[in-house]
């Protein structure tokens, strides 16, 4: 068998794939970490009071997997919803009593946007607590709080997909409260219209916020988490008890 296994490690196509040797000394796991297109987004070196479970909480890395569940689910609930006025809202209660699993599929897709919500803002307290925003940190906690924007607007323009009095009236309200941006006759009512894609909630709305919430702010957390992870690298990795804030263990 380790005959075999040597071959194999030998040839020229599993050398195109792992281009270290067992990482078994300090030299060859930097390697690992730099010669991988997934591990590389991670520090090289993680001081071990970072990982510690009570420092983070797994904040951070529960946000991801909140929106990877969110991705999973709602790709799947694109094949069943119809982003039209006189179908948007059967095509849910179809999905919820004719679909297996579908009730399922469509409670897993909400309480994770919850959860998502609730994580991402306790990771922000966090973050906060440890002051882990102090320099050289600076920068990832303005790209945070652009991901926690990113997270809102995410929940609201999905709130409105069901196309139930709830999601209408919410969207009514929300609209008019960014229809008041003063100076509401140069601001507000522009930014209102652009929102609604005309003077009321309507197919123009549904369709706008359609695409903003299946492509255009998914799209965008995506590379704004990108920047986050990778400056959390750049930044010396996550930070220590005391390094950056007054927190001592
Ligand atoms: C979609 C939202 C977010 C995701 C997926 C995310 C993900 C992460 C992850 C995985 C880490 C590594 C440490 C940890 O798990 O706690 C981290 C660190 C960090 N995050 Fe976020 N984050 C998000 C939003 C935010 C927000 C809202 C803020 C602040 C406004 C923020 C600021 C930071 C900072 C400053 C660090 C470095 C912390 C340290 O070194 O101790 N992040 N983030």
């Amino acid at each position: 068998m380790d005959g075999i296994w040597a071959k194999i490690k030998a040839t020229n196509f599993f050398k195109s794939i792992y281009r270290n040797d067992y990482p078994d000394t300090p030299r060859s796991r930097v390697q690992v970490i730099l010669n991988s297109v997934l591990l590389h987004l991670h520090p090289v070196k993680v001081p071990k009071s970072a990982v510690k479970f009570t420092y983070t909480w797994g904040l951070g890395g529960s946000s991801v997997l909140m929106f990877l569940i969110l991705t999973i689910t709602g790709v799947l609930l694109m094949f069943y919803y119809i982003p039209s006025i006189p179908q948007a809202y059967f095509s849910i209660k179809g999905l919820e009593t004719n679909v297996t699993y579908g009730m399922f599929l469509r409670n897993m897709h909400r309480w994770t946007a919850h959860g998502m919500v609730l994580l991402v803002f306790l990771h922000m307290t966090r973050v906060f607590y440890t002051g882990s925003y102090k320099p050289p940190r600076e920068f990832n906690w303005v790209i945070g709080v652009f991901l926690l924007l990113i997270t809102f607007l995410l929940s609201f323009t999905g709130y409105l997909l069901p196309w139930d009095q709830l999601a209408f009236w919410a969207i009514t309200v929300g609209s008019n409260m960014a229809g008041a941006v003063p100076p509401a006759e140069y601001v507000g009512k522009y930014v209102r219209f652009a929102l609604l894609g005309g003077y009321e909630v309507g197919q123009s709305t549904l369709i706008r916020w359609y695409t903003l919430h299946v492509i255009a702010l998914p799209l965008t957390a995506i590379l704004a988490m990108a920047v986050h992870f990778w400056r959390i690298r750049k930044d010396g990795g996550i930070s220590s008890p005391g390094e950056s804030g007054d927190v001592k263990e």
